[in-house]
């Protein structure tokens, strides 16, 4: 099948465009001089390249008021900070001192097209975990040769359609999984080209995959190599092994010791590995949000890790294989941040509560999943003295909605803006409508302070959409009735 891809994905882009009519006057930022250091208390090496304040104690992301950008695009908002996720995917490259050196981005854990396309220009491959994120990828410009197609379950359409686009690489995770690929080659009669993701088995600290549901587990590899080698419709490209949160490096090292083991058996097979993929899970520089165990920066763990692997490689005779990392949140997670608005203050005894526009269920959900700590500027009072301990509430009418709790503030006021940071990762993708609340808008701002919509609010027709496809024949003037009246009372 031949892909007009271009035209695909310039379609896209216009229409998103033509859609949205930002609001239609300019955010300034700050001349360098007028912009002060954060308190030190709020700063973290992390951030001090994009965050500073003003003289009023606004707190200023890439020298734009976050008033501002409230002020234009409402609250509650995402902004992803350009250039934050341009140096962690440069950071993560020159980390690893080894050729040829192939990572992928994890789309699933933010997968907005721009921020796609920011980490496909960095060089990245991609890493789709279903149909839908192979064609954002080929939306945001990745070519099909850089995707791979990595889950715990596809069905024979789904490996039929990545085989047609000619994806890079179908990542088998069982025996079951493979017999449909043979299946689907034989189909169309092509090669169908894969990883085998493997469960190593392996235990270090409170890290163990041994209980993860993912690939074939260790015991039962050799017997999916030796059906492969049997059958000249599936070309094994390689191995592959995610071992989710990483804890310190050593899983990274397990994992290699056991898989390069694979990796020789096949070759003994006659067939010569090209890749071997060790996934993702690096840990986010944020001490109580996605770090599990101690973080380590890619160039600590390649330094380490590269001429392990090269030794490895060679001891094996391997010949040249193309090592491969998945990272996800390592890479997005520090450029995000979402700024929620305080509507109102509780005082129950002793606590002292104030609630905001946001809610872990639209904007935070890591916070009741991955029991992520978030932390919180007090991003319109970041000059006042903390003289508070507030828990800070979503808005939705379950009371598990906490986004974080006793944290020390100036004393807050309705209006007030808080700004969540690192929430750049598995927080938007995860988000839902619970309360029928829309997701929030994402807007991107670069190192000169531009700022760029680059997702619009949800609309409640999207929301309630598919039940009124198949429920109710909608007079179609029936939700322009509510839009209008919506927008009246504002
Ligand atoms: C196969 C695979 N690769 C990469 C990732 C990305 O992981 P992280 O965001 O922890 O780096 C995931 C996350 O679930 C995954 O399942």
């Amino acid at each position: 099948m031949k892909i007009k891809k271009n035209s695909i994905q310039l379609k896209n882009i216009q229409y998103i465009q033509k859609q949205e009519k930002e609001p239609n006057f300019k955010l300034t930022p700050k001349k360098k001089h007028e912009r002060e250091n954060i308190p030190r208390k709020y700063l973290r090496a992390r951030w001090k390249h994009f965050l500073s304040q003003d003289k009023n104690g606004d707190l200023l992301i890439e020298g734009v008021n976050i008033k501002e950008i409230v002020k234009k695009y409402g609250s509650p908002i995402y902004v992803i900070v350009e250039e934050e996720i341009r140096k962690k995917c440069r950071a993560f490259i020159e980390g690893f001192d080894y050729t040829p050196f192939r990572p992928q981005y994890a789309c699933k854990c933010n997968s907005n097209l721009e921020v796609l396309r920011i980490i496909r220009e960095e060089g990245f491959d991609f890493d789709a975990s279903s149909v839908g994120e192979i064609i954002l990828g080929l939306l945001a410009d990745f070519r099909p040769e850089q995707i791979t197609f990595t889950n715990l379950y596809k069905t024979k359409k789904d490996i039929l359609f990545a085989l047609e686009l000619g994806v890079s690489v179908i990542t088998i995770d069982s025996i079951e999984e493979l017999k449909i690929a043979i299946s689907a080659g034989e189909q169309i009669n092509k090669v169908v080209p894969i990883m085998l993701r493997i469960n190593p088995m392996i235990k270090e600290g409170k890290f163990s995959t041994k209980k993860q549901q993912y690939g074939i587990p260790y015991s039962l590899a050799k017997k999916a190599i030796n059906l492969i080698r049997d059958n000249p419709i599936i070309r094994l490209k390689g191995f592959h092994f995610h071992g989710s949160y990483a804890h310190n490096t050593k899983g990274y090292f397990l994992a290699a010791k056991k898989i390069v083991k694979l990796a020789e058996y096949a070759k003994e097979n006659g067939m010569l590995i090209e890749m071997l993929d060790f996934g993702g899970g690096f840990p986010v520089e944020a001490p109580k949000a996605y770090c599990p165990g101690k973080y380590f920066t890619p160039k600590e763990f390649g330094e380490k890790f590269v001429p392990f692997f090269k030794k490895l490689c060679k001891e094996y005779e391997l010949g040249e294989v193309t090592l491969v990392f998945e990272p996800g949140k390592s890479i997005v997670a520090n450029a995000g941040i979402g700024i929620i608005k305080v509507v109102s203050n509780k005082k129950l005894g002793p606590r002292e509560i104030v609630i905001t526009d946001g809610s872990c269920y639209s904007m935070f959900p890591d916070v009741l999943i991955s029991h992520c700590d978030y932390e919180i500027l007090p991003g319109t009072k970041m000059r006042t003295k903390s003289t508070q301990k507030y828990d800070i509430t979503g808005c939705t009418c379950d009371c598990i909605d906490v986004i974080a709790t006793r944290r020390k503030m100036p004393r807050l006021e309705k209006g007030d803006l808080l700004v969540v940071m690192d929430a750049g990762a598995y927080s938007f993708v995860m988000g839902s409508n619970f309360n029928n609340l829309k997701l929030a808008p994402i807007i991107k701002i670069n190192k000169n302070g531009e700022t760029q919509l680059i997702r619009r609010r949800d609309r409640y027709s999207e929301i309630f959409g598919p039940e009124l496809d198949v429920l109710k024949l909608a007079d179609p003037t029936e939700m322009k009735y509510f839009y209008d009246l919506l927008r009246k009372n504002h």
